[in-house]
């Protein structure tokens, strides 16, 4: 087997500057480029001023309405703000995305079922659609009532325990282990004839923090259990980790960002003393095996839209697909009653339940999510806003622009300027925030930074305010404030401000 050998990302150099010190396999060679292969000198120069941060707060900069550059959507804000297409795709890709939305939208029904190619749901499942989670292409939200937990989950894992194990997980083979008997994630449904795994449990507790100017915000502290345990308990060093399904915009953007971009703010030993170090999550493409840069899920897990979509098929949903041949989704072999049950894989469709372009389809669709365009950008407040989230170091981790790839896989995609707000790193957010349980790189106080763009129209798409990895902000002032670790200096920042100053924020924020 390959082993890998990793330098520190950075180096610091006289000047005080950071350069960027390449991530090398064990035969020598760099795994990712320390410069844009993909364009020229010039060209980089332009990418260098575009990108620039913003200095000039008196009026909006150049493109800034476009978030996701030509591929934004400019349709009329309402609830479906997120399931338009991006707006430069063709004709053809459009059919392509429509398709897509079919399966996205699609509820998969338990084998065998009169509707075979529907069929291959669990036997165990958190849902019976992408689209059960990610409502309205948007977020899903805590649990509103007993019953309703769909749109969030439990993931549970524990971290290695030999010393093969660590290897593993130092070698990225493994992101850390999951419960002998539940696996990887607790499964609330199951088809009929069988015991689902048991359910979510969540007590808030209300913790008040006062702000400059003596206002008293209440967060909700949440403790995260589980009850009605069908296969006998979890093992000690298992932890619960609640994910609240987020929105799917710009997906295919934030895949196309190159590499060196991302690398260029990963300071995992803090070399410039700023407090925020930010590192890279390095993880094994699903399909060959290749370490890349992983960019998606809370803690940065997945390298690319496919992988985080196999993955859903099989945890979420349980259905098998080319990727992620095991066509009893997240059953262990200790559940001897979910093994037993029937799959949804039919001998002429093939060896999985979702077989070929069921995979690409969904794939292409949630790339082409299109990020709606900014709003009222050249209010006076809004630009306010903006220099308050420049000057409290909010984009240390918000990173406001990229300009993607030249080599993006879909041409809808490359060389766009886009400004997600995020730079794709992981961070610890201290312990208010963490959920013990380590993931690959990322440890139990280290979260991805969440991309801001579509933020403030979280209530127009999804009808509710609820924001972080679980939820548990009500809105985007409590979301700030659980902000801690790499990000305390930045939240008591806001904290600190006058009144006005945090409701500028907000309106900046609102206009994502
Ligand atoms: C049971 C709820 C649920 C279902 C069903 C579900 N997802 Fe998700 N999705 C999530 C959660 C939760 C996350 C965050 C994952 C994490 O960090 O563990 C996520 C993350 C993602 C992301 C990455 C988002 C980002 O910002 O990095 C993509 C893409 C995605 N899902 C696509 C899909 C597709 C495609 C399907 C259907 C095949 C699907 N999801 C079904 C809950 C769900
Ligand atoms: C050290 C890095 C860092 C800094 C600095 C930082 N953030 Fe964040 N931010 C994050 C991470 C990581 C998350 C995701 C945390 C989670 O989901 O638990 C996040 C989440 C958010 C969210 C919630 C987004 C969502 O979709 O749920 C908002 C809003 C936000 N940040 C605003 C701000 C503002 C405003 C500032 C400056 C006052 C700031 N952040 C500073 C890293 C940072």
């Amino acid at each position: 087997m390959r082993t890998f050998r990793f330098l520190p990302l950075l180096l610091p150099v006289v000047s005080g500057m950071l350069v960027l010190a390449p991530i090398v396999a064990s035969g020598g060679d760099p795994l990712f480029a320390t410069t844009r292969t993909d364009l020229d000198t010039k060209d980089q120069k332009r990418v260098a001023t575009v990108t620039r941060p913003a200095s000039d707060f008196s009026k909006p900069e150049q493109f800034e309405t476009m978030s996701a550059g030509a591929s934004t959507s400019r349709a009329d804000i309402n609830s479906n703000a997120f399931s338009h297409f991006s707006a430069n795709i063709t004709f053809a890709e459009e059919e392509t995305f429509k398709l897509g939305n079919a399966l996205f939208t699609k509820l998969w029904v338990s084998s065998p079922s009169s509707t075979q190619a529907s069929d291959g749901l669990g036997p165990l499942f958190n849902a019976r659609a992408c689209q059960s989670c990610h409502l309205k292409d948007g977020r899903g939200h805590p649990p509103e009532g007993s019953t309703d937990a769909t749109s969030i989950f439990l993931r549970l894992g524990r971290p290695a325990r030999t010393e093969a194990e660590r290897q593993q997980v130092a070698n990225h083979d493994a992101l850390n282990y999951p419960d002998a008997v539940y696996g990887e994630q607790l499964q609330d449904l199951a088809v009929p004839g069988l015991k689902s795994e048991g359910r979510m449990k969540i007590a808030y507790e209300d913790v008040p923090v006062t702000l400059s100017g003596g206002e008293v915000v209440t967060l909700r502290k949440p403790t995260y259990s589980v009850s009605d345990l069908a296969y006998g308990p979890l093992e000690a060093d298992v932890t619960l980790s609640a994910r609240v399904a987020p929105p799917m915009i710009g997906m295919g953007l934030i895949q196309a960002i190159h590499d060196t971009d991302i690398l260029a703010k990963a300071d995992p030993d803090d070399k410039d003393g700023d407090g925020i170090s930010g590192k890279a999550a390095l993880v094994r493409d699903h399909r060959t095996g290749e370490l890349k840069l992983g960019r998606f899920g809370f803690k940065a897990q997945n390298a690319s839209v496919r992988d985080q979509a196999s993955s859903a098929f099989a945890g979420d949903m349980g259905i098998s697909t080319p990727d992620n041949p095991f066509d009893h989704g997240d059953c262990t072999k200790a559940e001897k009653d979910c093994m037993a049950m029937p799959t949804g894989v039919q001998a002429r469709l093939g060896p999985v339940e979702a077989p070929d372009p069921v995979l690409s389809l969904v794939t292409f669709y949630s790339e082409n999510l299109a990020v709606p365009a900014r709003r009222k950008i050249a209010d006076k407040t809004v630009l306010r806003g903006k220099e308050l989230f420049y000057q409290s170091g909010c984009t240390a981790c918000h990173t406001p622009k990229f300009v993607t790839s030249r080599d993006a896989g879909n041409k809808a995609q490359a060389f766009q300027l886009i400004w997600p707000y995020s730079d794709f790193l992981l961070h610890d957010m201290g312990e208010g925030l963490a959920d013990g349980q380590p993931v690959g790189m990322a440890d139990g106080q280290e979260w991805r930074t969440q991309p801001l763009w579509g933020v403030g129209l979280t209530q127009t798409v999804n009808g509710h305010t609820f924001f972080l990895h679980d939820g548990r902000a009500r809105n985007l002032t409590e979301a700030i404030l659980w902000h801690g670790g790499e990000a305390e200096k930045a939240r008591n920042a806001f904290a600190a401000m006058p009144k006005d100053d945090r409701a500028a924020v907000l309106t900046f924020l609102e206009s994502l």
